[in-house]
């Protein structure tokens, strides 16, 4: 067995895509909204016996490797390792390209840094003090452990002169982020080469399969020397931060567990929560937060709490992360500590753990917050204020679909600007009819997406690709008589092949189940069919699938005769064009003979 078929083995592929999507049976498939593209109706499906996914929509399809490679957007020597640890299976032949890649070297490189951090901080007398901060911030033994929290105390290559003695080259250690190397630096002496990170508390930065990224470091206490309060590993080949979401390898089983996501602001947030007992917390990481993170947090829940620090700033960034988050069809609240009982998260919870909970419990809808913010220090006797308010507020009341919700809010705003309601239904009919061009619009493209799909395809493939799909579904329907599909050589049409392979055996009184093909071409297009066959009837039964067969063969022999007649009257039209009566004869036969 070779390497990714043990691997194929031992990942459940609905488990697996189910990680990205959520799947629901169907039939003998799985489906789902396809993660590669919009849609709004599912087209994706998953077949575990066959490990493979298809979408029917954007035409994409494979296993768990090109699945992998096509969501994390990874070669497939990563997708090999990733996939690899994840099943248990240890490389054998492809193992030496592996360790060539120099993405995973990197991750290497961040694992062992890791340890190194994790050891220096439980082991090490440089690290008492450190060790003191921690404690005093309330961080467990049991929270050091599994969130593998490190040190590294204030030298200038500690960690670069480890690795370095462990193999790893200096080029490798420069592209992971930890060493940060200087212009004049020599690389045969080693000298000019230092940490990123030093006199920190380091948290390592995790993928969502628990991979070590990358990492953030805190310094122990904040002065005027020592640099930013966090400093994070730079963009690097294995590290890229508007996708990172820190804490969801933790969390993302409590998410599905729950049906929501709680976003806080920092790191240290997410571990008290979850030292807390609240594991479906999870933020960015020294990031606003961006569209790749919520693609990838929505395919644990669409429902998101958000929690941001009170100040100014913290507000135009949660502004920014929420339109962006409605946008892609979340459903949000926000999470309001109440004043006074700690400024974030963390903070809060250390004070009184029950008030972080309620507050979660308590979370405002979206509108109730946008209230907030947009009067909050406003000078309601300006006429350009208020209109300035209910420009920004009309419009998002406006999209609420719920009529009651709807006229809730109306009424409010109406009554904090101070003015009638019909005079905000002037302004609404303005801005529906806004909204509503540009659905018409969205719709339109949907439409002409979904025909320029379809169009790719002939009527001829269409209907040969339905009755394909039926015979291989239900392939004794041929042992029991002879169904009369059509005999003649169907060379023009994408499926010619296998359509040839099936009437041979089809001759027999047998029909291929496959195996006996010889291309892994026409094996993929059997997969497909199948797909898709089941997707188009999901429930058929043997009898009317072999009604089905017998109606779409007559079609196809209608329009096969149309096609055939069709390219003879082009020849026949280029044969008189070169006056070749012997040719326009021998062709004038041939289309009347059809
Ligand atoms: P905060 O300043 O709110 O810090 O930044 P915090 O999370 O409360 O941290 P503690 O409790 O003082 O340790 C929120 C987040 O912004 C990022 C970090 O991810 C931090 O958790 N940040 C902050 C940086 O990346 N760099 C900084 O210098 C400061
Ligand atoms: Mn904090």
């Amino acid at each position: 067995m070779s390497d990714t078929e043990k691997i194929k083995e031992n990942i459940d592929i609905i488990d697996f895509i189910g990680e990205y999507v959520r799947l629901k049976p169907s039939g003998s498939n799985h489906k789902g909204l396809c993660p590669f593209h919009n849609e709004k109706s599912p087209s994706f499906m998953v077949n575990r016996e066959r490990q493979s996914f298809k979408c029917f929509g954007c035409n994409k399809g494979g296993d768990i490797f090109t699945f992998f490679q096509e969501i994390e957007g990874v070669e497939f020597v990563d997708a090999l390792k990733t996939l690899a640890d994840k099943a248990g299976v240890t490389l054998t032949r492809q193992a030496n390209d592996v360790n060539k890649n120099q993405k995973n070297r990197i991750k290497d490189i961040n694992a062992a840094a890791a340890l190194f951090f994790h050891n220096v901080l439980m082991q090490m007398d440089v690290a008492k003090e450190a060790r003191a901060y921690v404690k005093e911030r309330g961080v467990e033994d049991a929270t050091i452990e599994e969130w593998q929290i490190g040190f590294i105390p204030e030298q200038w290559d500690l960690l670069t002169r480890y690795l370095l003695k462990k193999g790893y080259g200096i080029d490798d250690l420069v592209a992971s982020g930890m060493t940060i190397k200087r212009d004049n630096a020599n690389p045969e002496t080693g000298k000019g080469f230092y940490d990123r990170f030093r006199g920190r508390v380091m948290f390592p930065i995790k993928d969502v399969h628990g991979t070590v990224v990358g990492f953030t470091g805190r310094v122990l206490v904040e002065g005027e020397h020592t640099g930013g309060k966090y400093v994070n590993t730079p963009q690097t080949i294995v590290y890229d931060k508007s996708r990172v979401v820190f804490g969801l390898d933790k969390a993302k089983q409590e998410i599905r567990k729950k049906g929501y996501i709680v976003m806080v602001e920092g790191q240290m947030d997410v571990i008290a929560c979850h030292q807390a007992g609240m594991k479906n917390v999870v933020a960015t990481s020294g990031t606003a937060l961006t569209e790749e993170q919520i693609k990838i947090l929505k395919r644990y829940s669409e429902n998101f709490y958000m929690a941001f620090d009170g100040d100014d700033a913290g507000k135009v960034a949660a502004k920014r992360g929420i339109d962006l988050a409605l946008q892609q069809g979340m459903h949000i609240r926000v999470i309001l500590i109440p004043e006074g009982k700690g400024k974030d998260p963390d903070e809060c919870i250390k004070k009184n753990k029950e008030v972080w909970f309620e507050s979660v419990e308590k979370a405002k809808e979206v509108m109730g917050w946008y209230f907030e913010i947009h009067f909050s220090g406003k000078d309601l006797e300006n006429p350009r204020e208020k209109q300035n308010i209910v420009d920004i507020l009309l419009p998002e009341i406006s999209r609420i679909p719920f009529a009651v919700e709807r006229d809730h809010w109306m009424r409010q705003l109406a009554g904090r600007i101070g003015v009638d309601q019909s005079i905000l239904r002037e302004d609404l009919q303005r801005i529906q009819g806004q909204e509503k061009k540009i659905k018409t619009r969205e719709k339109e493209e949907i439409k002409e997406e979904k025909e320029q799909i379809t169009k790719k395809k002939s009527r001829l493939d269409l209907l040969i690709e339905q009755v394909l799909g039926l015979l291989y579904r239900f392939p004794d329907m041929a042992k029991d008589e002879k169904l009369a599909i059509l005999d003649k050589p169907l060379s023009t049409s994408v499926y010619g092949a296998l359509y040839e392979n099936v009437k041979i055996q089809y001759s027999k009184g047998k029909l291929p189940n496959g195996d006996e093909l010889q291309t892994a071409n026409l094996k993929e297009q059997i997969d497909n069919l199948l797909m898709q066959s089941e997707w188009e009837f999901s429930s058929i039964e043997k009898d009317k699938a072999k009604e089905r067969v017998e109606s779409s063969a007559k079609e196809i022999y209608e329009e096969w005769k149309k096609q055939q007649r069709k390219q003879l009257e082009h020849a026949i039209s280029k044969a008189e064009a070169s006056g070749d009566k012997e040719k326009i004869r021998a062709l004038l036969e041939l289309f009347q003979s059809i």
